[in-house]
């Protein structure tokens, strides 16, 4: 089952809540929310606030991407606004288990982020506790970049670390995907895909999201 993950951050944010409704019409399964601070990543973007403005809105899940310094402040506000799923990034905290700990005692479902360059046995001791793992495939900070290739083999090597050992966490591509980089990002092993420039830059965004998930989905046809 893939989903799809329109991402907010290339939204227009005068008409929020129409480009939202415009996603969930062409079969956005959840909504994106990429938190920046400044620290973490060179760019602000938008806090709790726009988050339970959002919940307002749609009733799909709400996926929450913290890309923050000192992470262990922003759990309980960001819970607040309604968060189903909310990640953390491994380069982020001294403390992850802990974090993880807390995010799933307020009722969350747990991801947790790696930089690029961050490799996957960061998450060895972790694994048997999360929901999800989001692979990013830019470096964060911003939309519109340009899919990291090299990170469809790291996709793939999670993918069988995860099957070898028995756990099966949602794998998020986030970064950079459009129909062909999200295709391919599915063969690898990704059941997630975040996309915002390619589904809210397009004046039709329910026909772009309706197309993103016919060709993943056509994606785990061919590999079946
Ligand atoms: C990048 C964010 C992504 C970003 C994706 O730091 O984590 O979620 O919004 O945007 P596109 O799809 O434009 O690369
Ligand atoms: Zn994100």
């Amino acid at each position: 089952m893939i989903h799809i993950a329109p991402s907010i951050l290339a939204a227009d944010f005068r008409r929020l809540e129409h480009q939202i409704q415009a996603a969930e019409a062409g079969g956005a399964d959840m909504i994106h929310c990429d938190i920046m601070d400044g620290h973490f990543v060179p760019n602000i973007s938008f806090g709790p606030m726009i988050v339970e403005a959002v919940r307002r809105v749609t009733d799909l899940p709400i996926d929450t991407h913290l890309m923050i310094a000192n992470p262990e402040a922003y759990i309980e506000p960001f819970y607040e606004a309604g968060t189903d799923y909310l990640t953390v990034h491994v380069e982020a905290t001294a403390h992850l288990n802990r974090l993880i700990d807390r995010i799933k005692s307020l009722g969350m479902k747990a991801g947790v982020a790696l930089n690029p360059a961050t490799p996957i046995s960061f998450l060895e001791e972790v694994l048997a506790e999360v929901d999800l793992i989001l692979i990013m495939t830019v470096n964060p900070g911003f939309g519109g970049q340009t899919f990291l290739h090299g990170m469809l083999d790291k996709i793939y090597r999670l993918k069988l670390m995860c099957e070898a050992r028995g756990y099966k966490p949602h794998i998020e591509a986030d970064g950079g995907i459009d129909e062909q980089t999200g295709a391919a990002a599915v063969k690898a092993g990704a059941t997630i895909l975040v996309a915002g420039s390619s589904l809210f830059g397009q004046s039709d965004i329910t026909a772009a999201v309706r197309a993103l998930k016919q060709k993943a989905v056509a994606a785990t046809q061919k590999t079946a």
